[in-house]
C-alpha cells in the first residue's frame, strides 16, 4: 500500500485492470508444481517442482531493474538461473502475471499486455507444470503428451536430457545463447550451436564468426575434445538420423546436478553441484587455449600448444605468407609445394589430429575405412579422409573436399587424418614414412647443432670476447644480444626444439620511416631505459617501438632479457614481440600497438576513467590474472614479472589488457620457487614487503603487485600517493579498514557508476586484500586467484592487514640494509609490519 500511495494518477486505471485480472485468476496459493487455466503466478509465489528440485517464477538480477520470469535450483544457495522465459522482453517492474491464456502459457505485464508467450497449442484442458528435470511443460490435465516444453527453447544452459541441435522435421533448433551480460539475461553474442552441414559438429559463434568447434563426435567423444572420457555417473549421446541431429547428456544419478552454460564473455563450462561445499564445481571449459581459437594457423595450418610457435604446416606445405607467419601470425595458413595431381596423389597419415572443420565434408556411416580411401582418390575434389567413428576399431568415412580448416593435434587422444598429398611430396612408400621423418628431424637437430657451434665459435673468435678485451662494454653486449638473439634462439630450454625462433630482425630505416623518424609527434612516452614510439609500417600495420636509449648499459642486459623471454611467449593477455632491431649501437623492441596505451592513462585520467566501467574493470582484473598465471605456471618457464604496475598494462581496442614490459622478468629454473637480488628493481608501491626490504622475490612478489593493481583498478586511485583526509593510511590499509566495516562498496571508483554488481566487487576486493597480505604464504597463488574471482561460490580466507599499509612508502635508497620496525595501527589491533632481521 506503501507504494500505491506514491503513484501518480493515470496509473489508477492500470491498477484497476490488474487488480480485477487477479480476481478472475485466483493466484495459487501454496508451492504447487503445476498451474491450470484458472490460476495465475505472479510475484512471490513460485511454483517448486515434485521432488523440489527446481523452482519457477518471477525474478530480477541484481541491480537491473528488469523482471523475468525463470527457473532456478531451488536448493542451490546462490540463485543459479537455467532457463529465462522473455529474456528480451523484461517486464519494467515486479507486476507480472504468468497464466495460461488461449491454450499457451503467457506473461502478463502491469497493463495487461502480453510480453511473452509460448506457442499456441491444440490443448482442450491445459495445465503448466514445472517438471523435476527442470522442464517447464504444457500438456492435457489429464493426458501426458507434452505439448510445448521449455527444454524445446534453452536460453544459455543445457541441462540433462536436453537436446542441443535440430529437428529435422519441424526445421527448428535449439541452441544455447549467452546472457549479455552477468546480471543482463538478454541474448548476448555467444552462440552454441550444432552445424549439420557435412559430418555434424558443434560451434561457438560470436555473433555469426567461429570461435571455436567442438570437432565432430567420433563415436567416443568430441574429436576437440580428446579430455572427454566416459564417466560412471553421466553419458553423453550425439544422434544424427533422419529426423535429428543433437547432443545430449544424462546423468545416471538423478542428485547429481550438472549444467553446461555458455557465459556472457564465451566460455563453455560444465559444472557439478558439489554438496559438501556448497558450490559449484566447473569440471570442463572450452575454449581452453590458443590452438582452440578457431582457424589460429589457417588452412592446412596445425596447432600445436604443446609447441613454439603454436602453428606449423603439415608435411609437404609451406606457409602462404612467410612474413606474417614468422610474426607468428599463423591465420593465412599454408599452401601445398606440390600442385596435387589427381589420380597419382597420395596419403599422408596423420595422427592424434583433432578433425578439420567438417563444414565441407561428406559423411557415410556403412563405408569402411578403405572404401573411404578409394572414393577419396577417385574424387580428385577429396582432399583427405578418415573414419567417422573411431570406437572399435574404426567404422564410416568422412571425406573432406575444400581446404582443410582449424586443424590442431593433440599429445594423445586424438584421431587419425589421411591429406592428400602430390607424390612426390610424401616420399616412397607410406610405409616408409615415418623412418624418413625420424631421420630428418634427427639429421636437422644435428646440422643445426654443428651450424650454431660453429656460428657461436666464430663470434667469439671474430669479437675477441673471452679473453682479450678491446672493444667497448657497448659494443660486447651487442654482440652477445645478437648471440642471444640468433644462436640461443635455435636451442630451447626443453632441449627438444630444432626450428628456428624466427624472430624478424626490422632494418633501422624501416622503422626510421614508420616513426617518422623517431619524431615528437610519434612518440608515445619515456620510460626507464629509453622511448617508446608509435610507428605504422609501410604495409599499414601498426607499430610501437621501444628505443632503447643509447647510452644506459643497464638497459641492454633488460633488453636481452626482454627480447628472451618474450619471444618465448605467447599469450593473448602478454603483448606481443613482432620483432627487433639492432644496428649499429641502436637497439629496439618492435611490438603490436596498443589502441588504449596503458591502463594508467585512462584509470587515473578524470576525463578518461567513466571509459571503464564495471564489466570492463572485471575484464581487465581477470585479464590481468590470466596473463600472470601464464607468466607462473602456465608457459614453459616459471616466470617472475617484478614490476606489475597499471603503466605496464596496455589495453587493445576492445580494452582487453596485455602485460608488457620484461626488462625486469626472471625466468626461474623448474623447481625454483624463490630468489634472492641484491640490486632492488620495480616500483615503489607495488613492491611486497619481502622484495622491498630483503630483495626476496617469488611469485609471491608478483601476487602482491597484483593485489595492489586489483585494488587500484576497483578504487580508481594510485596507491603510491594515495591521501586520504585524517588516515594515515596508503590505498591498501584504506580499503581493508573499509572493507572489514562493512563499508567496501564506499572505496569503488564513483566513475564506475552505479550499476554494479555488489557481491562481484566485494569479493574482487577480498581477492585483492588476500593478494597484499604481509606474508607470502598467506597470499593465493594465481590459479586460486582467478578460480575466487571466477566463481560466486568459492570460499575465500578472511584477510587480515595487509603488509605496507601505511602511508609513508619505504625509503627509496638502501632499502636492503636499512632496519625497519614500524607497525601498523588500525582498529585497536596492532601489526608489527616488518621483522627486523
Ligand atoms: C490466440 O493465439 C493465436 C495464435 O498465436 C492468435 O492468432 C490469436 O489471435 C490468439 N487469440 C487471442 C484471443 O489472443
Ligand atoms: C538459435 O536458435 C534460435 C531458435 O531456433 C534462432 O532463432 C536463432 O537464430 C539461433 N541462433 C543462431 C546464432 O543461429
Ligand atoms: C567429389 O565429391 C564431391 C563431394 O562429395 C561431389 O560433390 C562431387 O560430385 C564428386 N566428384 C566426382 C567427380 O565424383
Amino acid at each position: 500500500m506503501k507504494n500505491m500511495r506514491n503513484m501518480p494518477r493515470r496509473h489508477c486505471y492500470t491498477i484497476f485492470v490488474f487488480l480485477t485480472l487477479i480476481i478472475f485468476f485466483p493466484t495459487i496459493a501454496t508451492s504447487a508444481d503445476s498451474i491450470t487455466p484458472t490460476q495465475s503466478l505472479t510475484n512471490g509465489q513460485t511454483l517448486v517442482s515434485e521432488g523440489g528440485v527446481f523452482e519457477l517464477g518471477l525474478f530480477s538480477p541484481d541491480n537491473s531493474g528488469k523482471w523475468y520470469v525463470g527457473i532456478w535450483y531451488k536448493n542451490v544457495p546462490d540463485t543459479t538461473y537455467v532457463w529465462v522465459a522473455n529474456r528480451d522482453t523484461p517486464l519494467a517492474n515486479s507486476s507480472g502475471t504468468l497464466k495460461i491464456y488461449n491454450q499457451s502459457i503467457a506473461l502478463f505485464d502491469q497493463g495487461g499486455t502480453i510480453v511473452w508467450s509460448s506457442n499456441q497449442t491444440k490443448a482442450v484442458n491445459p495445465a503448466a507444470q514445472l517438471l523435476d528435470s527442470g522442464n517447464f511443460v504444457l500438456r492435457e490435465d489429464n493426458g501426458s503428451e507434452i505439448l510445448w516444453q521449455s527444454f524445446d527453447y534453452p536460453t544459455d544452459t543445457l541441462l540433462p536430457g536436453m537436446k542441443l541441435g535440430w529437428d529435422l522435421e519441424k526445421v527448428f533448433e535449439r541452441n544455447l545463447t549467452s546472457w549479455k551480460g552477468k546480471d543482463d539475461p538478454s541474448s548476448g553474442d555467444y552462440t552454441f550451436k550444432v552445424d549439420f552441414n557435412g559430418y555434424p559438429e558443434i560451434f561457438l559463434l560470436n555473433k555469426q564468426k567461429k570461435m571455436y568447434r567442438s570437432g565432430p563426435w567420433n563415436g567416443l567423444r568430441f574429436s576437440g575434445v580428446p579430455e572427454m572420457a566416459p564417466l560412471s555417473n553421466m553419458n553423453f549421446e550425439f544422434v544424427i538420423d533422419q529426423d535429428e541431429v543433437y547432443y545430449s547428456f544424462n546423468v545416471t544419478d538423478k542428485k547429481l546436478l550438472s549444467r553446461l552454460t555458455v557465459d556472457s564473455s564465451g566460455r563453455l563450462q560444465r559444472f557439478t553441484w558439489v554438496e559438501e561445499n556448497q558450490e559449484w564445481n566447473p569440471f570442463w571449459y572450452a575454449p581452453k587455449d590458443q590452438c582452440d581459437d578457431y582457424q589460429e594457423c589457417g588452412p592446412y595450418g596445425i596447432c600445436d600448444a604443446n609447441d613454439s610457435p603454436v602453428c606449423n604446416c603439415m608435411k609437404g606445405f609451406q606457409p602462404k605468407n612467410p612474413q606474417a607467419w614468422s610474426l607468428r601470425l599463423g591465420s593465412d595458413g599454408c599452401v601445398r609445394k606440390t600442385e596435387l595431381q589427381c589420380l597419382k596423389d597420395k596419403f599422408l597419415h596423420l595422427k592424434n589430429m583433432k578433425s578439420p572443420d567438417t563444414s565441407t565434408s561428406f559423411f557415410d556411416m556403412k563405408m569402411t575405412l578403405k572404401d573411404c580411401e578409394e572414393l577419396c582418390s577417385r574424387n580428385c575434389s577429396c582432399t583427405a579422409y578418415a573414419n567417422a567413428n573411431v570406437s572399435n576399431g574404426g567404422s564410416g568415412c568422412v571425406i573432406w573436399t575444400g581446404d582443410l580448416l582449424d586443424m590442431r593435434k593433440y599429445a594423445e587422444d586424438g584421431q587419425d587424418l589421411y591429406v592428400r598429398l602430390a607424390a612426390s611430396d610424401i616420399g616412397d612408400g607410406r610405409s616408409a614414412i615415418p623412418l624418413i621423418i625420424g631421420f630428418t628431424v634427427g639429421g636437422v637437430i644435428l646440422v643445426l647443432g654443428v651450424v650454431a657451434f660453429f656460428l657461436w665459435k666464430r663470434k667469439l673468435l671474430f669479437t675477441g670476447k673471452g679473453k682479450t678485451q678491446q672493444r667497448g662494454p657497448l659494443e660486447r653486449s651487442q654482440d652477445l644480444l645478437l648471440n642471444e638473439v640468433v644462436i640461443s634462439s635455435k636451442r630451447d630450454y626443453s632441449g627438444e626444439k630444432t626450428d628456428e625462433l624466427e624472430l624478424p630482425l626490422f632494418d633501422f630505416d624501416t622503422i626510421a620511416t614508420a616513426t617518422d623518424n623517431f619524431s615528437e609527434e610519434s612518440k608515445l612516452g619515456q620510460g626507464g631505459f629509453g622511448s617508446v614510439y608509435m610507428g605504422r609500417l609501410v604495409e599499414g600495420q601498426e607499430i610501437a617501438v621501444k628505443r632503447l636509449s643509447r647510452n644506459s648499459g643497464q638497459g641492454i642486459e633488460e633488453f636481452k632479457n626482454e627480447v628472451k623471454l618474450i619471444a618465448r611467449l605467447q599469450h593473448r593477455n602478454l603483448v606481443r614481440l613482432l620483432g627487433c632491431c639492432i644496428d649499429m649501437d641502436e637497439k629496439m623492441l618492435i611490438y603490436e600497438y596498443m589502441e588504449h596505451r596503458s591502463l594508467d592513462s585512462i584509470l587515473f585520467n578524470k576525463a578518461k576513467s567513466n571509459l571503464l566501467n564495471w564489466q570492463r574493470r572485471f575484464n581487465i582484473i581477470s585479464g590481468i590474472a590470466r596473463g600472470l598465471l601464464y607468466l607462473h605456471q602456465d608457459s614453459r618457464f616459471r616466470i617472475i614479472h617484478r614490476d606489475l604496475k597499471a603503466s605496464n598494462i596496455l589495453l587493445d581496442k576492445d580494452l582487453n589488457p596485455k602485460i608488457s614490459d620484461f626488462g625486469m622478468a626472471r625466468i626461474f629454473g623448474g623447481d625454483q620457487t624463490e630468489a634472492n637480488t641484491k640490486r632492488v628493481v620495480g616500483t615503489y608501491g607495488y613492491m611486497s614487503p619481502e622484495y622491498a626490504m630483503d630483495g626476496l622475490f617469488s611469485v609471491k612478489s608478483d601476487v602482491f603487485s597484483f593485489g595492489v593493481l586489483l585494488l587500484e583498478i576497483v578504487s580508481g586511485k594510485k596507491n603510491r600517493g594515495f591521501y586520504h583526509s585524517n588516515s594515515e593510511l596508503n590505498l591498501l590499509g584504506h580499503v581493508w579498514r573499509m572493507w572489514k566495516e562493512g563499508k567496501g562498496l564506499e572505496v569503488v571508483d564513483p566513475a564506475v557508476g552505479d550499476s554494479y554488481p555488489a557481491h562481484e566487487v566485494l569479493r574482487c576486493m577480498q581477492v585483492g586484500l588476500l593478494c597484499v597480505q604481509e606474508n607470502a604464504e598467506e597470499r593465493p597463488k594465481m590459479s586460486a586467484v582467478l578460480l575466487m574471482l571466477g566463481s560466486e561460490t568459492a570460499t575465500m580466507p578472511q584477510p587480515k592487514i595487509p603488509g605496507f599499509c601505511l602511508g609513508r612508502n619505504p625509503p627509496e635508497t638502501d632499502s636492503s640494509s636499512s632496519k625497519h620496525d614500524e607497525s601498523c595501527t588500525v582498529n585497536q589491533v596492532t601489526v608489527t609490519m616488518l621483522d627486523a632481521r
